[in-house]
């Protein structure tokens, strides 16, 4: 009876650091991030969401337009996947109305993942681990409407608000930010007129402008029109937020300027770099006449957005975002 008894503690011993070891996602979030970082969504199974919304920057990627499965050339810019979960429209264009519709749009896009969401869903279904992954947080076998939530729902986590500059204004602690940043943040929201469009906690409120991108030669994507059939739609893009901005280079929808420098010197005086643009906005009419100093002053402010877990290693030539748990628990 006694060796019984023994026996039985011992199972239950055994049991109890198996259960204690077991990695499985116990959350929504946890299981969007294994889809986050799984090339099981991409056709061939060579990329991943991660594969263009890399951590490191952002989750956004450093090439001017996206390169998608087998090397294909998108013909947009990879924008940050973090701090979106205030939007309430998503592409550059507007043409998602929630992040759980957006999720399933790169699967299926050719020039993305090039898997209809139809077979993603099968081959989740069908593997075993994933099946598995998806009784124990939907009750339910892997489909399509799951998946965009349980994406979705890991994407709502990728917030940051812990900068020098939150720390500055809602903190208030006065050192922490220079005193150029402080002549930045005075001059995005006087001079610069920058505020009249990057307002809200994340610097946008997701409304739809044109600053000045389209010309219908060259510069020939003309946005949000495509989707609303407005004529004066034609050339706005959404608003983007700026949070962590410094680390999401090249800029805009196109990814034509390479550095937050070229940004700001772009709106000093629009029709000096891009000229005979259709459809500006009024707010960006007249040259802003801003100083080198006020230049570099609006930068420093742009850059203070930057979240503390960005960090730059010893000897490294990029930066790393530590702290946010995002490798994938599945090894291939
Ligand atoms: C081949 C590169 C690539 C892959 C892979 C990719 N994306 Fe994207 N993502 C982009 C590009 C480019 C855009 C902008 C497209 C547009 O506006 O037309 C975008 C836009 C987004 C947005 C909208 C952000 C905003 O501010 O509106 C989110 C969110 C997003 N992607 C999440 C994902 C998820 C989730 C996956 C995986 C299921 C994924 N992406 C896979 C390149 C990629
Ligand atoms: C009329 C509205 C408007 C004003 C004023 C404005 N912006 Fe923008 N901003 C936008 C829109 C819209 C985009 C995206 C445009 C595109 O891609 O075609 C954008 C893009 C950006 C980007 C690139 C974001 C990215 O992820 O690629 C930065 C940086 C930026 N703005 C900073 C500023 C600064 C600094 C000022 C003031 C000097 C300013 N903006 C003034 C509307 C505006």
């Amino acid at each position: 009876m006694k060796r019984y008894l023994i026996f039985c503690l011992i199972i239950v011993v055994l049991v109890g650091i198996l259960v204690s070891f077991r990695e499985d996602p116990l959350n929504k979030v946890e299981l969007g991030r294994m889809l986050f970082f799984d090339p099981i969504l991409s056709r061939n199974k060579t990329i991943s969401c991660a594969s263009c919304h890399l951590p490191e920057f952002a989750f956004s990627d450093t090439n001017a337009t996206s390169l998608g499965i087998d090397g294909r050339k998108g013909n947009r810019n990879t924008p940050s996947a973090m701090n979106i979960s205030l939007h309430n429209s998503f592409f550059w264009d507007g043409r998602a109305n929630s992040l759980e519709e957006q999720a399933l749009g790169p699967i299926a896009n050719p020039s993305e993942m090039d898997l209809p969401v139809k077979e993603a869903v099968l081959r989740l279904q069908t593997d075993r681990t994933y099946n598995n992954y998806f009784e124990i947080v939907f009750n339910s076998k892997p489909s399509a409407t799951n998946l965009g939530e349980a994406i979705a729902a890991y994407e709502r986590s990728l917030e940051t608000s812990n900068s020098p500059f939150d720390n500055w204004k809602f903190s208030e602690d006065d050192q922490a930010v220079s005193e150029a940043v402080k002549r930045g943040f005075a001059l995005f929201n006087g001079k610069g007129k920058c505020i009249k469009c990057h307002f809200g906690s994340d610097l946008t409120q997701n409304e739809f402008r044109n600053i000045g991108l389209f010309n219908g030669m060259e510069l020939n994507d003309s946005g949000r029109v495509k989707i609303s059939g407005k004529m004066e739609d034609i050339g706005k893009f959404k608003t983007p937020g700026l949070r962590n901005i410094a680390m999401t280079a090249p800029y805009m929808h196109n990814g034509i300027f390479k550095s937050l420098k070229e940004v700001i010197d772009f709106y000093d005086d629009p029709e000096k770099v891009i000229p005979n643009s259709i459809n500006r906005d009024s707010a960006l009419a007249k040259p802003l006449g801003l100083t080198e100093k006020e230049k570099a002053d609006i930068e420093a402010f742009m850059i203070s957005l930057t979240d503390k877990r960005f960090v730059m290693e010893k000897g490294m030539q990029s930066y790393r975002l530590q702290g946010f748990p995002y490798n994938s628990r599945r090894l291939y």
